[in-house]
């Protein structure tokens, strides 16, 4: 199953397709989370994401794409994989459904998570990511069990550098100019579904496993 999640910055998609990955044993693929696991590492791939990362930009088409496809190129892809903040623009949607077609293959599911603008500057500015396994909490919402510190590995949370509401308020443009038409590409491919994520998080994953059966 291969499964494609759309959504405003904030939105849930990180958290929603963690939760879908556990349940359908596929991988969870966040460009993100690739992103900034290069800048912790410091590699040159990580150093020019970040430049584009902390005014909320977009990084460019061409190094995303080829970091994508290298990914859902791996072994551990061959039963499904769900994306999360990829496709972002038009051309990598493109990108992506030209590779599968050459496999005979495609996306199953575009899940688009809706979440009004103004519930995403707030979401975002009590989210706390870990740094070492990338899980994601909510101060209110989704908080650790013990302040600060990552349930699952035990490192620290830290607020991320692009949650600052300047930089949030910068993504939110960047979605609506460039991802936002994302749901009609996928609404004309027909693997269209939305489901409200201004709910609870365990009645958004409801929703999807819903869709997903
Ligand atoms: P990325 O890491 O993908 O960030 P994003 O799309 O801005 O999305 P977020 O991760 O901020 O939000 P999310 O929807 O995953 O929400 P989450 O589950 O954490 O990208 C970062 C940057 O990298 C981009 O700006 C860009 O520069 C670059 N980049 C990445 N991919 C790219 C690409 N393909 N092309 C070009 N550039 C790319 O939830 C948010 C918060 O809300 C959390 O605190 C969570 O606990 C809480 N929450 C979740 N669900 C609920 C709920 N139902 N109720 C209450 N709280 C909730
Ligand atoms: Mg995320």
């Amino acid at each position: 199953m291969k499964i494609v999640m759309l959504g405003a910055p904030g939105a849930g998609k990180g958290t929603q397709a963690k939760m879908i990955a556990e349940k359908y044993t596929i991988p969870h693929i966040s460009t993100g989370d690739i992103f900034r696991a290069n800048i912790k590492e410091g590699t040159p791939l990580g150093l020019e994401a970040k430049s584009y990362m902390d005014q909320g930009k977009l990084v460019p088409d061409e190094l995303t794409v080829k970091i994508l496809l290298d990914r859902v190129s791996k072994d551990d892809c061959k039963n499904g994989y769900v994306l999360d903040g990829f496709p972002r623009t038009i051309p990598q949607a493109n990108v992506l459904k030209e590779a599968l077609a050459k496999q005979n293959d495609k996306i199953d599911f575009a899940i688009n998570v809706d979440v009004p603008d103004e519930n995403i500057v707030r979401r975002m500015s009590g989210r706390r990511a870990c740094v070492t396994c990338g899980a994601t909490y909510h101060i209110e919402h989704v908080p650790p069990k013990t302040e600060g510190i990552c349930d699952k590995c035990g490192s620290a949370l830290i607020l991320r550098d692009d949650d600052k509401p300047d930089t949030v308020l910068n993504r939110l443009k960047v979605y609506h100019d460039q991802t936002q038409p994302l749901i009609d590409f996928y609404n004309n491919e027909g693997i269209l579904k939305e489901v409200d994520g201004t709910i609870d998080v365990k009645d958004v994953f409801e929703s999807i496993t819903k869709i997903l059966g």
